[in-house]
């Protein structure tokens, strides 16, 4: 080839050069060891001696030029990559449509806070099966088949012996067969009943507390609530226990606290009374113990069951337990700390 022909080619390459790697092609084709050009260069011997001088400017003057070209080149190819680059790579930062943060549920706050409060006592958290058996739900509560306390829950049946349980109090007779005292235990889950209304619902929660040891007496219980509903409502807040029944409890006792809401002296929240009803408990029942395998002689114990709901609703000013599980975000956003 001659020095005219290797020029024109190169215009021709060079002009169609699209990319860096491309570039460095031609690079190797023109100015490579066996390069077009690095080939004339040595072709020089075979020319007569008068010839060579200028034969050699000619070919350095367009090897400059090639280099000069190809740095022009790499420059522009560079500049047309990172453009493209930008466009492909494009970020609108303005959008402002991003995914807004979720926050934890109500009664997870309350059952979490409570979940707290308890371990921080030394209690240590279990969960049980929502799906029991007749027997851990009533019969080993001391609720036999045709007692008429099975008539204060309304129970969904799925067979003649298994049925969802209905109060988390299923996880006493569960652990005590396993475990023995001392026991310090805190339930809490799902439990579910045939009602519905402002304030039931089929499905709710509730945290069972459950204290056997040496020595535990009914005064244990209220320190411990006492502890709870003050760090739930605030320092003010006064525990009442009312007589009640439970069938595994001996004696049982209704828990009522002094209003959040009017500080005890009477609202709309406590019918006027200053008191509000949250929780069932009361000295688990010797004859719970005894089917349990526990000497009721040596040990004894508190067990009290929290409507997690209830609590929620009092502490947060809920007038419907139906809100809980409507999921509207304008009431869950609510509690987006
Ligand atoms: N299980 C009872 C209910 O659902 C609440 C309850 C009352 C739990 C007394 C207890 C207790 O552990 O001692 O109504």
């Amino acid at each position: 080839m001659t020095i005219a022909e290797i020029k024109s080619l190169f215009e021709a390459d060079i002009s169609n050069c699209a990319s860096l790697a491309e570039l460095q092609e031609l690079k190797v084709k023109y100015l490579g060891k066996s390069g077009l050009l690095t080939s004339l260069l040595k072709s020089i011997k075979n020319l007569p001696a008068q010839e060579r001088p200028t034969f050699g400017a000619k070919v350095n003057e367009l090897r400059n030029e090639m280099e000069s070209r190809f740095a022009d080149k790499a420059v522009l190819l560079k500049s047309s990559e990172m453009q493209r680059r930008l466009q492909e790579e494009r970020v609108d930062i303005s959008l402002t449509d991003c995914p807004s943060r979720g926050a934890l549920h109500p009664v997870t706050l309350i059952e979490n806070r409570i979940g707290e409060l308890m371990t921080a006592l030394g209690f240590e958290v279990l969960s049980g099966p929502e799906i029991e058996t007749d027997y851990y739900n009533f019969e080993a509560l001391n609720i036999p088949y045709d007692h008429p306390a099975r008539d204060m829950q309304d129970t969904f049946y799925i067979t003649d012996s298994i049925l969802l349980r209905t109060q988390t109090s299923a996880m006493q007779a569960r652990v005590m067969e396993h475990r023995k005292p001392p026991l310090k235990i805190l339930c809490p889950g799902k439990v579910f009943r045939s009602d519905s209304d402002a304030s039931h619902s089929p499905v709710f929660h509730q945290i069972e507390g459950l204290v056997v040891d040496k020595n535990i007496t009914l005064c244990d219980l209220k320190g411990t609530l006492e502890y709870i509903a003050a760090h739930l409502f605030g320092p003010q807040t006064k525990v009442r226990f009312r007589p009640s029944f439970f069938p595994f409890t001996e004696p049982s006792v209704e828990v009522d606290l002094t209003c959040s809401n009017c500080g005890g002296t009477g609202c709309s929240l406590c019918k006027g009374t200053g008191w509000i009803e949250v929780l069932g408990a009361g000295m688990v029942n010797p004859f719970v113990l005894e089917n349990c395998g526990i000497d009721s002689k040596k040990y004894s114990g508190y067990a009290f069951g929290i409507g997690v709901e209830r609590v929620a609703m009092i502490k947060y000013g809920i007038p419907d337990i139906r809100l809980f599980y409507e999921n509207d975000q304008r009431f869950l956003k609510q509690f987006a700390k």
